[in-house]
């Protein structure tokens, strides 16, 4: 696992659009894995400006799949997963709506939902990069504390915590889904680079916990430790509970130029 503690919300952007960008040059048909919320939004905008002055590369034969979804929202709903993403990343990236995929949430058949999205993963042979953010519970994607290492996609149940950090998005607490589909665990485990961004004081001690804390199903964001190929970009804020800090630092300034992410 790489810690990178940077700067700032535009330094994390321009790390992790490069990142991004550089898994496309290496692959046109890359298989995106996005995150919503608003930690990867500046990365987001990072890619789309870079794209706009062109010397981003073609997302035109690009396949992306969100991490999760809302149950229970009206179909088109502007806060769903796939509204959001289309919204603020995909549309503008030149990626066609039917290469954007995301969980079903259709009430008729979402006991079959996970496995469905699973099988449009496995189709397409995987995923080359997930972008991940952290719940301040310690949740990644909508697993909440408690969920299996090995779990797959999935109904679950929000938290109290995570309906309230998320009310912000829409007019009042009681508009916030109770439940939604999420890949499992053991599905972001088979992503072939896991990118975990985390900023601000209010991710500091999920953050401490998934990066330093033993694995456990109570931080489900520890299960990256289980990866073998991450990268955690981190804010000072985010950053600043971890007890190797001064050591992650030192190995970033002696990072090699061609070492690449
Ligand atoms: C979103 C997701 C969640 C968020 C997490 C942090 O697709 O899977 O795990 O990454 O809730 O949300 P923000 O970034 O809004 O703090």
């Amino acid at each position: 696992m790489e810690v990178v503690p940077l700067g700032s919300d535009s330094e994390i952007a321009a790390v992790a659009a490069g990142i991004i960008e550089a898994v496309v040059r290496h692959r046109p048909a890359a298989v995106l894995g996005l995150a919503t919320g608003s930690t990867p939004l500046p990365t987001y905008r990072e890619l789309l400006s870079r794209h706009k002055a062109a010397v981003g590369p073609s997302y035109a034969a690009v396949t992306c799949f969100n991490l999760d979804e809302y149950v229970g929202l009206a179909a088109g709903h502007e806060q769903s997963y796939l509204a959001t993403i289309a919204r603020e990343l995909t549309d503008a990236l030149g990626i066609s709506r039917d290469r954007v995929n995301g969980p079903d949430p259709s009430s008729d058949g979402l006991e079959t939902a996970g496995e469905r999205y699973e099988a449009l993963i496995a189709a397409v042979g995987g995923i080359d990069v997930q972008l991940l953010g952290i719940g301040s519970d310690g949740h990644l994607a909508f697993n909440e504390p408690g969920s299996s290492l090995a779990s797959r996609t999935r109904v679950k149940t929000l938290t109290a915590q995570t309906r309230k950090d998320n009310a912000r998005f829409f007019s009042s607490l009681d508009e916030v889904p109770t439940h939604v589909l999420t890949q499992g665990l053991g599905t972001i485990l088979e992503a072939r680079h896991l990118v975990l961004i985390a900023t601000g004081e209010s991710k500091a001690n999920a953050t401490a916990a998934a990066v330093e804390g033993p694995v456990s199903a109570s931080c489900p964001a520890s299960v990256v430790q289980l990866h073998p190929h991450v990268t955690v970009l981190l804010d000072p804020a985010a950053a600043s509970r971890l007890d190797r800090l001064a050591y992650y630092r030192e190995v970033y300034t002696a990072k090699p130029a061609w070492q690449g992410f």
